[in-house]
């Protein structure tokens, strides 16, 4: 029951909006739209406004964000990284723009002040807002926004953005302008789209969940708390402005932009626009609604800010926002549409995935014909049935999917039975089993043709064991015609075999035989990629393959030993070992290990290959140093003492991290002996 009385209300909201907060900005798995959310935000707005009596210092509208995750350090900023107004519109710019100008009249300030100073507008990326920090002009700190005043201590991970100078500026030669002593940058950690659609694919063949748009994935990855999962993840980053700078101030944003880009920060500028008045604002903002498509990015709109920064301070801020800015948001790309079916389809882990069939629409210059409806329980919280009126959203490279039934909130008459996911493989008959703790309903089929064939797809992807030529329609036929039900069955199909095949020439067959041959060899990670094991994604199979080292290892290791390999915890361990342990699975490695020679790592493995080093005490070098011989000996950095940290690197008054390590029994090492082990003195 929704509550009437504007107390109750202004509980309720707060709740829903802190609730919300935190599966966005803490788990990057939000559950309602941007648009959803923001009217919750606009309505509890209202209601502070209309009822002072009910304000809270508490209240979320006078926080931004969630409470950061405990597992990394947190950062306090003494200058608080802030929200924007949005505006929706350029109606609504023409307001913002009376609306300061009302404000700087009622300070006294003469009315030309602004036409003087004019407007900075800006594309707004959607992606993780960022801050970091130089010091002396070395890369000292990067954070994540957090709660505004709290973030993340992300140094390390964004370290990893090649975007991201290291020292600023990059250039110290003799006559370049000197480092500021301390400056903080706030910018946008960002995924190109083409780079967030590669992740997607590869993400959906290890079967793990998609991304459902760049913010998320740029969060995903930023936040990881292994950098070398944020390295492989191609971030990039444009920094728009500015928290903290000792010794240089700014006549306006323009100035501040550029003195930034000439220290080597990334500057949009080719995003970036001076405008004379709000009417060039709004012409951009226009411009970039429809163009956005073209660009590499995604963009949800375009940021306006009042270029002199003499009236930015006289302007000032309410509660979490500048009222000298606003980020003017591009209307949703939705559409709506009618669902005429739905079907589910079974994947490569035998997950049932529900889709539904739409009548075509046009959403955003691409014509939708079915979109994702996830799983039973979104079907049942959206109430979506065949025959409803839905809404449905395409974000980025995405895959469309339905927001909402508008049927179920009208309560249409006449409407049809609610959907639910059949108790048997729509492919093979066997039993339809819902996954204990997850959201996702399985095939437990063993024989079941469409979990071949999409196993078998997998297999053969590029990413994987690459055989050219094999592609969705050839693995379709070899598996209904009963030529193949395990990859090992593709190393022994002939040339005849192939080229009888419907579709499929002789010129086409032997190209297809020397793919598959030259398959034969392959990268031991690729291998193990390719088995399509549960959760050993291509960087999980990576690490398996560095630390293992044969294919022989890793089968014959207790699940205990695996979780040696700082990456897998018990479930991975357990699901590894389960899936080795699994008969018929055991049987198609030893097949496959007939055909097909994994090959070991090629960079010899690094002295402290798989090795988890923990640094604590006062040390001779600097602990970026240390970690760097680390990294480059393939080891890798804990942060806090457990099982899985093989050394500890003690140096002066090493404390209760010494004391832990030998309750645990964990080799204490000291510098020199951990120099002498992995060598890096210059
Ligand atoms: S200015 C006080 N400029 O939009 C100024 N923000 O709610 C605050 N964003 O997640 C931010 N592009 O990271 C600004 N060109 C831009 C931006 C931008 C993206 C993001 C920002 C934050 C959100 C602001």
């Amino acid at each position: 029951m929704r509550e009437t009385s504007p107390g109750g209300r202004v509980e309720e909201l707060r709740r829903l909006i802190r609730y919300h907060n935190d599966r966005y900005y803490r788990d990057d798995a939000p559950e309602i739209s941007d648009a959803e959310y923001d009217a919750l935000f606009r309505e509890l707005q209202r209601i502070e406004e209309a009822h002072p009596d009910l304000s809270d210092p508490d209240s979320p509208t006078m926080r931004v964000g969630a409470e950061p995750v405990a597992a990394f350090g947190t950062v306090v900023r003494d200058i608080p990284m802030l929200s924007l107004q949005n505006a929706f519109s350029e109606e609504d710019l023409h307001e913002f723009d009376a609306r300061v100008r009302r404000f700087l009249d009622g300070r006294g300030v003469p009315a030309d002040a602004l036409d003087r100073s004019g407007y900075v507008a800006e594309v707004k990326i959607d992606g993780l807002a960022v801050e970091l920090t130089y010091d002396g002009g070395r890369y000292a700190r990067g954070a994540t926004r957090g709660d505004g005043v709290r973030g993340e201590d992300v140094t390390a991970n964004l370290r990893t953005i090649p975007d991201v100078p290291l020292s600023a500026p990059r250039d110290t030669a003799e006559g370049g302008a000197p480092p500021p002593a301390l400056l903080t940058a706030r910018g946008e950690a960002y995924m190109e789209k083409r780079d967030l659609a590669a992740l997607n694919r590869g993400r959906e063949r290890a079967g793990e969940p998609v991304f459902a748009n760049p913010r998320n994935a740029a969060a995903g990855s930023v936040r990881q708390l292994d950098p070398r999962v944020t390295a492989s993840r191609r971030l990039k980053l444009w920094i728009y402005g500015t928290g903290r700078v000792e010794g240089t101030g700014f006549p306006s944003h323009w100035d501040e932009l550029s003195w930034l880009s000439g220290l080597g920060l990334p500057v949009n500028w080719a995003g970036s626009r001076r405008c004379r008045n709000i009417a060039e604002a709004a012409a951009f903002y226009r411009k970039m609604g429809e163009t956005k498509e073209s660009l590499p990015y995604e963009i949800d709109g375009v940021v306006v800010k009042v270029n002199d920064t003499a009236l930015q301070r006289e302007l000032g801020e309410i509660s979490r926002s500048p009222r000298w800015a606003v980020a003017a948001k591009f209307s949703p790309d939705r559409a709506e549409t009618t669902v005429e079916e739905i079907v589910v389809g079974v994947g490569r882990t035998g997950t049932i995935t529900p889709v539904a069939f739409l009548s075509p629409v046009v959403v955003r210059g691409v014509t939708v014909r079915r979109a994702t409806l996830h799983n039973q329980d979104l079907i049942d919280a959206k109430d979506i049935r065949v025959g409803d009126r839905v809404l449905v959203q395409r974000a980025g490279d995405v895959i469309p999917e339905v927001v909402e039934s508008l049927s179920a909130t009208d309560d249409a008459p006449g409407r049809g039975p609610k959907f639910r996911i059949p108790d048997r493989c729509p492919v093979c008959g066997a039993p339809v089993e819902r996954v204990p703790g997850e959201a996702a309903h399985r095939c437990t089929g063993g024989e079941c043709v469409a979990k071949r064939r999409e196993a078998l797809r997998h297999f053969a992807a590029k990413d994987a064991m690459d055989i050219e030529g094999m592609g969705t329609k050839i693995v379709s036929a070899l598996v209904d015609q009963g030529l193949a039900t395990e990859p090992a069955d593709l190393y022994r199909l002939d040339r005849g075999t192939l080229a009888a095949m419907e579709r499929l020439g002789e010129k086409s067959a032997d190209n297809l035989i020397r793919a598959i041959d030259r398959s034969r060899r392959v990268p031991l990670s690729r291998f193990l990629y390719a088995l399509g094991i549960p959760h050993v994604g291509e960087h999980l199979a990576e690490v398996l393959a560095r630390h293992f080292g044969s294919i022989g290892a890793l089968r014959g290791a207790a699940s205990e030993e695996m979780t040696k390999v700082r990456e897998v915890g018990p479930e991975v361990a357990g699901s590894l070992r389960n899936w080795f342990d699994a008969p018929e699975h055991a049987r198609a490695v030893d097949r496959l290990l007939r055909e097909v020679t994994p090959l070991p790592p090629t960079t010899p493995a690094g002295k402290g290959s798989g090795k988890t080093f923990l640094f604590t005490g006062t040390l001779s070098m600097p602990r970026t140093r240390v970690a760097e011989i680390v990294r480059k000996e393939g080891g890798t950095v804990a942060t806090g003492i457990n099982r899985k940290v093989d050394f500890l690197v003690a140096g002066a008054d090493a404390g209760g991290k010494r004391t832990k390590a030998e309750e645990l029994g964990i080799p204490i090492l000291t510098e020199e002996e951990f120099i002498e082990m992995l060598g890096g003195k210059e």
